[in-house]
């Protein structure tokens, strides 16, 4: 069903879009095999499943030609030293898509297959995906870390192939804050 030309507020305080689409909440549950630590993930589930990040949408459909938002809220965390990140997804029929950095310092992750790059975030960068490279975001600060995304509504989202072949790096927090390291099966 499409939706007629709108305005959506986005209330940073309350977290909240109005109007509204759906809304998803990713536990570390939902985040299995994705951590190098899976002890420590395991670990973590046991200890109270804490929400790792939150996915707010706007009422546009994901249909094609329609251009859905969302904004990204991942909680500031380490599980096994690994920065809390979200699962990361590759868009099946390879389209675009781009971020704006809102608040809190964050890290865009792409991989194409091949090579890997990573850009840092903060509020007012626009972080550009071209179609075919995958991307996981990832918290490197103290505080919360929200981004804006806008995004084909007929991308689709594959969650299997960053299962599959990886993110070609791994974010750790280091002393001098984060830590790229090659990816190493979890
Ligand atoms: C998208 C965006 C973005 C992403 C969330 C959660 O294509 O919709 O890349 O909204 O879905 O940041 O990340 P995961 O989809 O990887 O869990
Ligand atoms: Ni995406």
């Amino acid at each position: 069903v499409p939706v007629p030309p709108m305005s959506i507020r986005f209330d940073q305080a309350a977290g909240t879009l109005s109007p509204e689409g759906p809304t998803l909440t990713r536990r570390m549950s939902d985040l299995e095999g994705l951590f190098r630590d899976h002890e420590a993930w395991e670990k973590a589930v046991a200890d109270g499943d804490p929400v790792v990040y939150s996915v707010i949408s706007s009422p546009v459909p994901e249909i094609d030609r329609e251009l859905p938002q969302s904004i990204t809220t991942i909680q500031p965390g380490t599980t096994g030293g690994e920065l809390w990140m979200t699962k990361g997804h590759q868009h099946p029929n390879h389209q675009g898509e781009i971020y704006l950095g809102i608040s809190g310092r964050g890290g865009l992750l792409m991989f194409d297959g091949t090579e890997t790059r990573w850009v840092e975030m903060t509020p007012g960068t626009i972080g550009y995906m071209p179609p075919g490279w995958a991307h996981r975001s990832v918290n490197i600060g103290d505080e919360p870390y929200s981004f804006l995304a806008v995004y084909p509504g007929g991308a689709g989202h594959d969650y299997g192939w960053v299962l599959e072949h990886g993110m070609g790096l791994r974010a750790l927090s280091g002393a001098d804050g984060v830590e790229l390291v090659d990816y190493v099966e979890g």
